[in-house]
């Protein structure tokens, strides 16, 4: 047990150093369109990285409770896979990035499909495939996902749900669209209330961390040991962070750091290094496209130490893993 804390020492070191540098960045604004976002403290900054078998670091403002977001969207996709298999989902929400805001009323000419899961558009028609008896029904098992992957009971935030219910008017034009097109089904109120919770659940970024370990980890929570989604559907999940997870800069991402992720106007990132760890950012103030300007920088420089782009021959985790682990190839 001591020799794995002073193995791991190094890697909270330079989880400081991050912190400590990007600290002083002041680019970037909280988002205010949603009065209750407004109140975020724009000083706020956690990071946190959880291995893919369950060692976990923190440094900032690591506990400090914020909403989701956006970042949900990529679990409810794989609840959606798990609710309806692979092609009923593709039918309802396609797998190409827009290029647009993540709030663009805009739907695939050719097939009235929303473009992808990671934008609202796509995000409300695979709100609408959690299946359930009834509102509260689907409501629980929503929350019951993201409870498996986080680890513990996970609630919802009444203050920032009514602020979303109050002037989610753009939400609802994109919903009506849809269901003008046979896209979601004929209950449009009860998903976008399920759509505006699942924005309003609260996580802080050790939660995003081990949300990103579990699917690093094939799917199983490395924490807890539970599983949290099938693992036929944890590449899809990943695929679709990579292509369309960091909105209109999605493609700039995948270039340049190239690892599976999703951003939410909250301020918080999720980043996954398949099979090696998942890394979670907490910092409000907002690029101009939505992303955390501390989160993007911190994910970079992770990226580039490292060498995580997946793509890179070789790629990812060793050069991390020894950091962690020093001498663990025999020492
Ligand atoms: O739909 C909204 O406006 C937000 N609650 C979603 C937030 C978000 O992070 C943007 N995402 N794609």
């Amino acid at each position: 047990m001591s020799k794995m804390k002073s193995a791991a020492a190094p890697f909270r070191a330079t989880l400081q150093e991050l912190h400590r540098k990007y600290a002083t960045v002041a680019d970037g604004r909280v988002a205010t369109y949603i009065p209750e976002l407004a109140t975020a403290d724009p000083a706020g900054f956690g990071i946190s990285v959880v291995t893919a078998d369950g060692l976990r670091f923190d440094v900032g403002d690591a506990e400090r409770l914020f909403s989701i977001q956006s970042v949900s969207k990529p679990f409810v996709f794989g609840l959606a896979l798990e609710d309806h298999g692979r092609e009923r989902v593709l039918a309802k929400v396609g797998v190409e990035p827009t290029g647009e805001a993540f709030n663009a009323i805009v739907l695939d000419e050719a097939t009235n499909r929303p473009f992808n899961p990671m934008v609202n558009a796509g995000a409300i028609a695979t709100t609408d495939l959690i299946r359930g008896e009834d509102h509260a029904d689907r409501f629980k098992r929503l929350l019951a996902m993201l409870g498996r992957y986080v680890g513990r009971e996970v609630f919802v935030d009444s203050a920032t749900f009514l602020s979303e219910r109050a002037t989610g008017h753009r939400n609802r034009a994109i919903a009506h669209l849809m269901l003008n097109f046979g896209m979601i089904e004929d209950r449009v109120d009860e998903t976008l209330e399920l759509y505006f919770q699942q924005c309003s659940a609260l996580v802080d970024c050790r939660d995003l961390a081990v949300m990103g370990a579990t699917l690093a980890n094939g799917g199983v929570n490395p924490l807890t040991g539970e599983r949290a989604i099938e693992a036929r559907y944890v590449k899809d999940v990943l695929s679709i962070m990579l292509s369309c997870g960091i909105y209109d800069f999605a493609g700039e991402w995948a270039f340049r750091i190239g690892i599976p992720a999703k951003s939410g106007v909250g301020g918080g990132i999720v980043a996954v290094i398949p099979g090696v760890a998942g890394i979670g950012v907490y910092s409000p103030p907002l690029d101009e496209r939505g992303n955390s300007v501390r989160g993007v920088l911190v994910c970079k420089e992770l990226s580039e130490r490292f060498g995580l782009h997946i793509l890179e021959a070789g790629h990812a985790g060793p050069a991390l893993l020894d950091e962690i682990r020093p001498g663990r190839r025999g020492g």
